[in-house]
């Protein structure tokens, strides 16, 4: 297995300032640690809030990060040019709608990655576009229209394919069909899923939808509150969850299957907010299974039962 992203411990704070007061801090992000392997899909799924868009966006330097590491390859991404990094890793963003510029047709929203980081002439950057268009699922026609003139499915087909013209090693893609139907979406999954196999891609893939997740993922990051409470493969996550917020969200989510609805387990009381974080555990004032120990103290991640879980009474 070759790991090509690596990130650890990685903090991302965002002050807050408040009137007449001093400014505080909001912990998005709190001691995140993974990797990410070629050709692998690593799904990340949580809560509205808890850091899942900050963490897309501290790996694409969209934020910087308060601390921690971050290496492509071995390298640290602050060492790499410009040309290197953008490379190296690519995001979709959720909203197909607010993410394609109004005023650019199709074909210059795809070629701008090379226009700027690529030596090529127009004829060059021009077939490249085309062949991309195909490779995303569009017709070469299509490229002279505007995104107005796009479906939300295809206007996701769009951001893809700006996403690959420099042939990133890595898509990031946050909640990527999240704002489609859902036979649209299950198309685009498809597609992404062709795409990994003909340009060998690594995925980060965000999702609150556990359907979603569990199709397209090789291995799980549950993250509650800006930090990661369960971490593992597909399999052991879904079949065998061990952290009591992953097992809350399992049996909190939509089933198909006609059965019973109600469960001991379901996800009870609000989200407390970021910038009150509790002292123990985030999630002990939800816990089914919270101690006094969980009040005071922050598990941390370690290995039980072949995946790492911050759970004491795990
Ligand atoms: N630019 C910012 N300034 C201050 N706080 C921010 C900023 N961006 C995000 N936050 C806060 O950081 C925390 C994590 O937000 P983030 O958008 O990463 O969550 P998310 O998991 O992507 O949520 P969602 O599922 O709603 O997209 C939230 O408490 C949010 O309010
Ligand atoms: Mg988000």
């Amino acid at each position: 297995m070759s790991i090509i992203l690596n990130v650890e411990a990685l903090d991302k704070t965002y002050p807050i300032k408040k009137i007449f007061k001093e400014t505080i801090e909001l912990k998005a992000l709190t001691n995140i640690s993974f990797h990410l392997a070629k050709k692998e899909t690593l799904g990340i799924v949580g809560e509205s809030g808890c850091g899942k868009s900050t963490l897309a966006k501290v790996l694409t330097k969209l934020e910087n990060i308060s601390s921690g590491e971050i290496n492509f390859r071995g390298k640290n991404f602050n060492t790499l040019s410009a040309h290197e990094f953008h490379s190296f890793i690519q995001m979709v963003f959720q909203d197909p709608y607010q993410s394609l510029n109004p005023r650019k047709k199709a074909f210059d929203i795809i070629a701008a990655p090379l226009r700027i980081n690529s030596e090529l002439n127009e004829k060059e950057i021009s077939l490249k576009v085309h062949e991309m268009l195909r490779k995303v699922g569009l017709r070469e026609e299509f490229a002279s229209r505007y995104p107005h003139h796009f479906s939300g499915g295809q206007r996701q087909r769009i951001g893809i394919a700006r996403a690959l013209m420099l042939r990133p090693e890595v898509l990031i893609l946050d909640e990527p069909v999240s704002a489609l139907d859902v036979s649209i979406g299950a198309q685009v999954l498809n597609l992404l899923l062709e795409l990994q196999n003909e340009f060998s891609l690594s995925y980060l893939f965000i999702s609150h939808d556990l359907s979603v997740i569990q199709h397209m993922s090789d291995r799980i990051i549950v993250m509650y509150l800006g930090r990661i409470v369960e971490y593992g493969t597909r399999d052991e996550v879904f079949n065998n969850p061990q952290h009591p917020y992953t097992k809350a969200l399992l049996e909190s989510a939509p089933k198909p299957q006609k059965g019973k609805e109600t469960s001991a387990n379901i996800l009870k009381g609000e989200l407390p907010s970021a910038l009150n974080l509790p002292i123990g555990c985030a999630f002990a004032p939800r816990c089914p299974i919270a101690t006094e120990k969980c009040k005071s103290f922050i598990p941390e991640l370690e290995i039980k039962k072949n995946r790492m879980v911050a759970c004491f009474e795990a």
